[in-house]
C-alpha cells in the first residue's frame, strides 16, 4: 500500500476529484450562465485511458477516494467504461460521483456493475416549477426518476445536495429535512459561494449553516449528531430515530480548509491544489502527459500540487475569486 501524502499543512491527501467534462445539460442558476460555457475541443480534455493512467500514478501517491464530476458527468458518452477502468485500480477503495441524477436512470445499473459505489445527486427543490426555474432546462422528475434507480442499483449511501437560497429553496429546507424521516434520505444543505455565477447568489440569496439548523430544528426538535462514511467536509446530523441524515457543508461560516484532503483534476488535465485555485496556478499535467513523459515525471507533478497547497480560502477577506467556474472544477 502506498505511503500517504502529507502536505506542508501535515494533512493527509488521499481524495483525487476529477471533472470530465465542462458540459452539462442544466444551466443552474449559481453555477453556469444561460447560454452556457463554450465546449472545449474534443482534443483540449483528456481521453479515457490518460486519465486512467493518471490515477494509477496518482494511486502510488495513497489517493484512495475517486469522485468523477463534472459539469454533468453523464452527458459526456462511454462513462462507464471509465468508471470499469478506475475501479480496477489497486488502491482505490472509494469510487463516487457528483451528478445532478437526471441522466441517472438509464445508467445507474451499468455503473454499479462497473464498480461505481455510490453518488450524490444535486438537487436543490422538490417543487417541479421551481426546479426548471432554477435549473432553466430540468425536469425535476428526471432527477427523482435518478435517485430512485440509484437505489434500486446499491449505489448507496446517496446524498442529496441542496444549496440553499434566500427566497429561492430556502422555505423547502424542512420539507427536505422530513425526507430523511419518512424516505431516509441523506440530505446535505450546502451554503452557496462566490464562485463564477454564485458570486449573485452569494451576496443576495447566502443563508448559513445555523439558520438553516434552527428552522429544522424548530420544526422537527432538537438533531442528534451522527456519522455518514465519505471524504468530503460535510457536518452530519439526525432527526431521533430517522433512517436518513442531514448534512451541512459550510465552506463560508466554518471553513473546513483545516482538514482538507483533497486535489482536483480539470476535463483538460491540469492538477489544482484548492477548488480556489487562480488559472496561473495550475499545474498542466496534459502537455507532459501528451509528450511522452514517464510516470515519475507525473507523479512529481501530483507531490507538486499537493506542496502548493494553500492553509485554506480567504474568501471573507477578498473579493469574488478569479478561478475556474463551478461547472469546470465540479465543486
Ligand atoms: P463525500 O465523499 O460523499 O463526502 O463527497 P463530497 O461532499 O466531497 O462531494 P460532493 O461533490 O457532493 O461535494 C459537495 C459540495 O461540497 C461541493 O459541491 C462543494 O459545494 C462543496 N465542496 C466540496 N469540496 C470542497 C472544497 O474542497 N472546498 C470547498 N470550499 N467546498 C467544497
Ligand atoms: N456554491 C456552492 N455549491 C455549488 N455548487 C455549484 N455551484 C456552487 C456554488 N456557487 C455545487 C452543486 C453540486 C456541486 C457539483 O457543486 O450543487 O452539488
Ligand atoms: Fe481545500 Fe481549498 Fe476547499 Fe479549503 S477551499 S477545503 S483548501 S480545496
Amino acid at each position: 500500500m502506498a505511503t500517504p501524502c502529507i502536505d506542508t499543512n501535515n494533512r493527509t491527501i488521499d481524495y483525487l476529484r476529477i471533472s470530465v467534462t465542462d458540459r452539462c445539460n442544466l444551466r443552474c442558476v449559481y453555477c453556469m450562465p444561460a447560454e452556457g460555457v463554450p465546449p472545449k475541443t474534443h482534443d483540449d480534455v483528456l481521453r479515457y485511458e490518460e486519465i486512467a493512467r493518471l490515477v494509477r500514478i496518482a494511486a502510488g501517491l495513497g489517493i484512495r477516494g475517486v469522485r468523477i464530476t463534472g459539469g454533468e458527468p453523464l452527458v459526456r458518452r462511454g462513462l462507464t467504461g471509465l468508471v470499469a477502468e478506475l475501479a480496477a485500480i489497486p488502491g482505490i477503495s472509494d469510487l463516487s460521483m457528483t451528478t445532478n441524477g437526471t441522466l441517472l436512470a438509464q445508467h445507474a445499473a451499468e455503473l454499479a456493475r462497473a464498480g461505481l459505489r455510490r453518488v450524490n445527486v444535486s438537487l436543490d427543490t422538490l417543487d417541479s416549477d421551481r426546479y426548471r426555474a432554477i435549473t432553466r432546462l430540468g425536469r425535476l422528475d428526471d432527477a427523482l426518476a435518478g435517485i430512485r434507480a440509484a437505489a434500486e442499483t446499491g449505489l448507496r449511501p446517496i446524498k442529496i445536495n441542496v444549496v440553499v437560497m434566500r427566497g429561492g429553496n430556502d422555505h423547502e429546507v424542512v420539507r427536505f429535512a422530513r425526507r430523511t424521516v419518512s424516505d431516509g434520505w441523506n440530505v446535505r444543505f450546502i451554503e452557496v459561494m462566490p464562485i463564477g455565477e454564485g458570486a449573485r447568489a452569494a451576496s443576495a440569496h447566502w443563508v448559513s449553516s445555523a439558520e438553516i439548523r434552527a428552522a429544522i430544528e424548530a420544526e422537527l426538535g432538537p438533531l442528534e449528531p451522527t456519522v455518514l462514511p465519505g471524504n468530503g467536509p460535510a457536518r452530519y446530523w439526525r432527526v431521533p430515530g430517522a433512517r436518513g441524515t442531514i448534512g451541512f457543508i459550510s465552506p463560508m461560516s466554518q471553513h473546513f480548509c483545516h482538514a482538507c484532503n483533497r486535489i482536483r483534476m480539470s476535463a483538460d488535465g491540469k492538477l489544482l491544489p484548492c477548488l480556489f485555485t487562480p488559472p496561473d496556478a495550475e499545474i498542466d499535467l496534459r502537455t507532459p502527459l501528451r509528450s511522452g513523459a514517464d510516470d515519475a515525471t507525473l507523479a512529481s507533478l501530483f507531490r507538486q500540487t499537493i506542496a502548493a497547497k494553500p492553509d485554506g480560502h480567504h474568501l471573507d477577506e477578498r473579493a469574488v475569486p478569479t478561478c475556474r467556474r463551478m461547472s469546470s472544477v465540479g465543486g
